[in-house]
């Protein structure tokens, strides 16, 4: 019996799809409910598969009551933010305290907080000269962008990259690491741990091994911009 997950969305939708696709080809979760704040091409690509999508105004007096309601009413034990602008109504943080993931298109605490969502992350991280960015998985709190990271997978910025250039190369591993993190979270609560997933960084080249300083090194050689 797979664990069921409610998503929110304001956007493309394009998360939504990699969770619904490896939901297809078997996880431990299914996406019971799509919840939106507004139209959104996120919307269609759940109703075009016949499944529950609910906009709701997160405006309106009681909008986190009626989420909370629907979330229940759908038997939803975890939630996953799928390129959603809001803040996740107090209520429903507290009830679904440790079972709320977000994706994030750079490395937090870098490039993060209110206003900071989709291309205005790659502009800000180009601007910056940072010559990494990447993805982060975090539970999610009553601020923005600030609760316990699950995971993270870096992605180099080039010297020719574009904010658009750079998002996409962050799409993909966004597609990639979000399905394994709600994997690893419904794996999780089906077997009542209410930690969140473990994550390890696939370390290749160990702090004593000199092939890391001989790599710092060669990390010079390339022309300064
Ligand atoms: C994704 O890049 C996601 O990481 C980002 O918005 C995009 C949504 O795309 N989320 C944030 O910036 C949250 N602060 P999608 O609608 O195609 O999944």
């Amino acid at each position: 019996m797979s664990v069921a997950f409610a998503a929110f969305a304001s956007g493309s939708g394009t998360n939504l799809e990699a969770l619904l696709e490896r939901e297809e080809r078997g996880a431990a979760y299914r996406i019971a409910l799509l919840v939106v704040d507004r139209a959104c091409p996120a919307e269609g690509r759940m109703q075009r598969r016949g499944r529950m999508a609910a906009r709701l105004d997160f405006g309106a007096a009681g909008a986190g009551r009626e989420l909370a309601r629907l979330l229940s009413e759908h038997g939803v034990r975890g939630v996953l933010l799928a390129g959603f602008l809001r803040l996740v109504p107090s209520e429903v943080c507290r009830a679904f305290d440790g079972r709320i993931l977000n994706i994030h298109p750079a490395l937090l605490p870098a490039f993060g907080g209110k206003g900071m969502y989709g291309r205005r992350v790659h502009v800000a991280a180009l601007a910056s000269g940072a010559k990494i960015s990447g993805v982060t998985v975090h539970l999610v709190n009553e601020r923005y962008d600030e609760g316990r990271i699950v995971a993270q997978w870096p992605v180099p910025v080039l010297a020719s990259d574009t904010p658009d250039s750079l998002a996409a190369r962050v799409l993909e591993v966004e597609h990639l690491l979000y399905p394994a993190a709600a994997d690893a979270l419904a794996r999780s609560l089906e077997c009542g741990d209410m930690r969140p997933p473990a994550f390890r960084w696939p370390v290749g080249i160990s702090e004593t091994d000199g092939a890391l300083g001989q790599a710092i090194e060669g990390a010079f050689d390339g022309a300064g911009v």
